[in-house]
């Protein structure tokens, strides 16, 4: 249970929370450019006497503690980056930069994990806390694994600010679940998210001369097809994987058949194995492919975000804990993960680690616009719920 006195200094925090999340909406940057919205951070931090460190993971990632009882820390993550979209919807607190603009709600997790922290300090002005608590704000979480430069950086390890972590949550706003709610599962909840780039080098001539050629372009088209036999053909149909050719590129001129043909796209996974078995058979099937059309192919792979897995013990602990401080009736088991990917997936290969979801469909709705839509906007009503749980997790013993 949340004391008394928090909940109601959580309250008081809360108007303040919702102004500094619409000014870093108005205020975009995106991944490693964070440099306003870092001093805006500090800015917020120092107000509440909340010690801390910037200048993280290239220069916008800031490290922040609280002290507490214990030797070793409980660790709270929020990204802190933008996306490169120009926003569609209209609110009062629209983004003041074209082609910038928070359409995946960081400015909202950002302003959660603000008001936790202040929220927190002026608690722990009269009732020692049960453990030292790390604030982690991080750049880059979009495409610029901004939590791996964290953690390279230090900042589990108790190298920067405060004692080592020992564990460490984070949230994402979700536009599939009722405000006011959380979810989360233990194991596997985004999926590892990787790349391929693959170029296939033939012989160009006239089009109207295709037997002089070997044409990249008709072996791009059988190498496409044939990734698709990976998740039909190779991975075992009751396990999960993505292989999408999203970029392709050859030729300018209509009459001219190009020497070659590019292509790119993402794959995805949801255990170790099957992304062993998607990387391997990627190599074998585009090379392949391309050698039917006399085409010869580099088929890069690049590892990306690993896959995000909550720990069984700390899945369990939130589900009590949300439970004891939401109650209930405001809380749900995500049944299954999903394919997209998160960078909290660094902290959680480190330490024991949760992430949960939380609810931003305002009442009376059935729908928002998705993540990463241009009309997204976070829901201020969500702040309260994100920073109660962020502080319960923070206390608990
Ligand atoms: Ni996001």
């Amino acid at each position: 249970m949340l004391p008394p006195t928090l909940r109601s200094i959580i309250a008081e925090e809360v108007p303040g929370a919702i102004a500094f999340r619409r000014d870093l909406h108005m205020h975009p940057e995106i991944g490693y450019e964070e440099k306003r919205t870092a001093d805006r951070i500090r800015g917020a931090l120092d107000e509440a006497g909340v010690a801390h460190r910037g200048g993280l993971a290239g220069g916008t990632g800031t490290l922040a503690s609280l002290p507490g009882d214990a030797t070793h820390a409980v660790a709270l993550r929020a990204d802190i980056d933008a996306l490169p979209i120009t926003e569609a919807g209209c609110p009062a607190w629209k983004s003041t930069i074209p082609g910038r603009m928070h359409a995946c709600g960081h400015d909202g997790h950002t302003a959660i994990l603000v008001a936790t922290a202040r929220s927190l300090a002026r608690y722990a002005r009269h009732s020692t806390l049960p453990r030292p608590v790390t604030f982690v704000f991080q750049p880059a979480e979009e495409g610029g694994a901004g939590g791996r430069r964290m953690c390279e950086d230090g900042c589990l390890d108790g190298t920067v600010i405060g004692p080592r972590v020992e564990r460490i949550y984070g949230l994402h706003g979700w536009t599939t679940l009722p405000l006011g709610t959380v979810a989360t599962k233990p194991g596997p909840l985004f999926a590892c998210s990787d790349r391929f780039e693959i170029v296939i080098h033939g012989e160009g001539s006239h089009a109207a001369f295709p037997q002089r050629s070997r044409d990249p372009v008709l072996a791009a088209a059988q190498v496409i097809l044939a990734l698709q036999s990976i998740v039909s053909r190779n991975v075992d149909p009751l396990d999960s994987a993505v292989v999408s050719a999203t970029v392709v590129r050859a030729g300018d001129v209509m009459n001219v058949i190009p020497p070659t043909a590019t292509i790119q796209g993402t794959a995805r996974a949801l255990l170790p194995d099957v992304r062993d078995l998607v990387e391997k058979r990627f190599g074998d099937v585009t090379r392949a492919a391309a050698a039917v059309h006399g085409c010869t192919a580099d088929a890069q792979y690049i590892r990306g975000y690993p896959v995000t897995s909550n720990d069984p013990n700390e899945a369990a602990r939130f589900d009590r804990l949300a439970k004891e401080t939401l109650g209930e009736e405001r809380v749900r088991t995500m049944d299954r993960p999903v394919m997209g990917g998160e960078d909290f997936s660094y902290y959680a290969e480190r330490v024991p680690a949760c992430f949960f979801a939380l609810g931003l469909i305002p009442h009376g709705a059935t729908s928002m616009p998705s993540l990463h839509h241009p009309a997204f906007d976070f829901n201020d009503d969500a702040i309260v719920t994100g920073v109660e749980m962020m502080c319960a997790l923070a206390l608990s013993a």
